[in-house]
């Protein structure tokens, strides 16, 4: 059995997450998302928060499990028996700090890759900040962020009520 970590701050989960968490969970038998906490960042979701967030938005992936973690990765991905760690790129200005972070976990964990997969074209502009900034001033996100937590971005970001999680 195949085991991929997709790693991130998903602070909140967008549409760009979604998409690579899918395809990887068609590529490997079985996914870990894996909300990552940095104590350099002060992310505006809990880190509690962005789990639930991100077990909403891949319900319907049977293979496709949830985790949170606060430490080294290559530790994470050594403990879990991962092949890989699979990562979103956007375009060229993610790739030097993606390759610094390739290598780095390269040479902590060998026995497992770094895979990236490329952003489809229309979430190529999508980022967690953005979504952030547009949802605080009460923009629309609704072409953003998986539907079933567009709600509770909403309620988090623009003190509205959030739907009850189903
Ligand atoms: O969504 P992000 O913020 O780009 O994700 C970055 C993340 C969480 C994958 C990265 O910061 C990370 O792996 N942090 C864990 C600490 C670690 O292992 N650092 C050394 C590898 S460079």
């Amino acid at each position: 059995m195949t085991t991929v970590i997709c790693p991130g701050s998903f602070d909140p989960v967008t549409n760009g997450h979604r998409d690579i968490i899918t395809r990887a969970s068609r590529m490997f038998d079985r996914v870990i998302a894996l909300v990552v906490i940095n104590v350099a960042k002060t992310p505006s979701f809990t880190a509690d928060e962005r789990v639930k967030m991100l077990r909403k938005s891949t319900a319907h992936l049977p293979n496709v499990e949830i985790d949170s973690y606060h430490g080294l990765l290559a530790d994470y991905v050594r403990e879990k028996g991962a092949v890989a760690i699979c990562k979103g790129l956007r375009a060229m200005s993610d790739f030097e700090y993606e390759f610094q972070m390739a290598l780095t976990n390269k040479k902590l964990v060998p026995e497992a890759e770094t895979i990236f997969l490329t952003t489809r074209s229309e979430n190529m502009y999508l980022n967690s900040s953005m979504v952030k900034q547009v949802a605080s001033f009460g923009g629309e996100i609704t072409d953003f962020v998986p539907k079933e937590v567009h709600d509770d971005i909403r309620a988090k970001l623009c003190n509205q009520p959030a739907i009850k999680e189903t």
